[in-house]
């Protein structure tokens, strides 16, 4: 579909009367199939998350976790439990688990034959050892008591006065040697929808467009780059232990010949083409700065 259809779709069914409700109801006659390739890749970067604080001699047996922004699909809450996690806080703006995607979420995880441990026969999410908080109110988590902090795919899509405000509000939810582990899909989300477009086509446009298509559908990216990161963590008082880029080669080759917008025309064809980041932080100094 071209871009500018789903562009025009988003904008008309987030705005009819009903859209909400209307969508829940075809989702209950209909059911909601997940897609498997999704949470494939949800799994592979829960997989590299999990793979670093293992490198670094963490486990999440016993631990405490936050996710921020679950989703329909709690993949990785429902792995986090799977591996002994005490307690997993799920979060969004609004709850999106049903028992009908946690349903589909399990036979998925089953059909890939991961191992559910101890969470083998849960059935509900009162089953799991989860929290739902949506949307995120961090009232309800005790300062201090959490061991990490993750997300996938969730951060590109929050504008970058939030991730600041988002970030700072985390600190002290974070104990003194609590981790923050977040992976990042850099790339234009468009292009999974219109394959005309390059994987990084919304660094040509200026920032009213950006802004404009970002109002429309309510769903836009922060257009904010690998390193952009790595200076709002520090900024908030984290330091950032594991910056991992992963570059896509055919993207290097065309931002070699893109006419990027002006505020991206500095970068280099390596930095445009990294589309997907790890990132593990800690506190800086903890505790000194904990009223911030
Ligand atoms: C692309 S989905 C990713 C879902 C899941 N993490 C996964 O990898 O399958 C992004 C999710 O983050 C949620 N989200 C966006 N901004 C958020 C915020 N500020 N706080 C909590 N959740 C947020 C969205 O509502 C959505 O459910």
């Amino acid at each position: 579909m071209r871009w500018q259809l789903h562009v025009a779709k988003l904008a008309v069914m987030g705005r009819l009367p009903f859209g909400a409700g209307l969508r829940a109801v075809k989702r209950r006659f209909l059911g909601y199939p997940p897609n498997r390739g999704n949470l494939k890749g949800t799994l592979r970067d829960l997989e590299e998350m999990v793979g670093e604080l293992a490198g670094m001699g963490r486990s999440l047996k016993g631990a405490t976790v936050l996710e921020i922004g679950s989703g329909w699909f709690p993949v990785i809450p429902v792995m986090l439990a799977a591996a002994d996690a005490q307690r997993v806080y799920l979060s969004d703006l609004t709850p999106r688990i049903d028992r009908g995607t946690l349903a589909a979420t399990l036979g998925f995880l089953r059909s890939e034959h991961k191992d559910l441990g101890v969470v083998k026969h849960a059935s509900r999410l009162e089953d799991f050892p989860f929290v739902y908080l949506a949307p995120l109110d961090l009232r309800r988590v005790e300062d201090q008591s959490v061991d990490f902090i993750m997300s996938r795919a969730v951060l590109e899509h929050i504008q970058k006065d939030d991730l600041l405000t988002l970030f700072r509000s985390l600190r002290p939810k974070l104990k003194a040697d609590g981790l923050m582990l977040h992976c990042v899909d850099h790339s234009d989300h468009l292009e999974h929808h219109d394959k005309r477009l390059t994987k990084v086509n919304f660094l040509t446009w200026s920032d009213e467009l950006h802004t404009l298509v970002n109002a429309l559908t309510r769903e836009g990216e922060n257009r904010l780059r690998h390193s952009d990161y790595v200076g709002l963590l520090a900024e908030c008082g984290y330091e950032v232990i594991k910056a991992n880029a992963c570059m896509h080669e055919p993207t290097r080759q065309i931002a070699k010949g893109l006419r990027l917008a002006p505020r991206f025309r500095d970068l280099t064809p390596d930095e445009i083409a990294v589309l997907r980041s790890v990132y593990v932080a800690g506190l800086r100094e903890p505790r000194a700065d904990f009223r911030d």
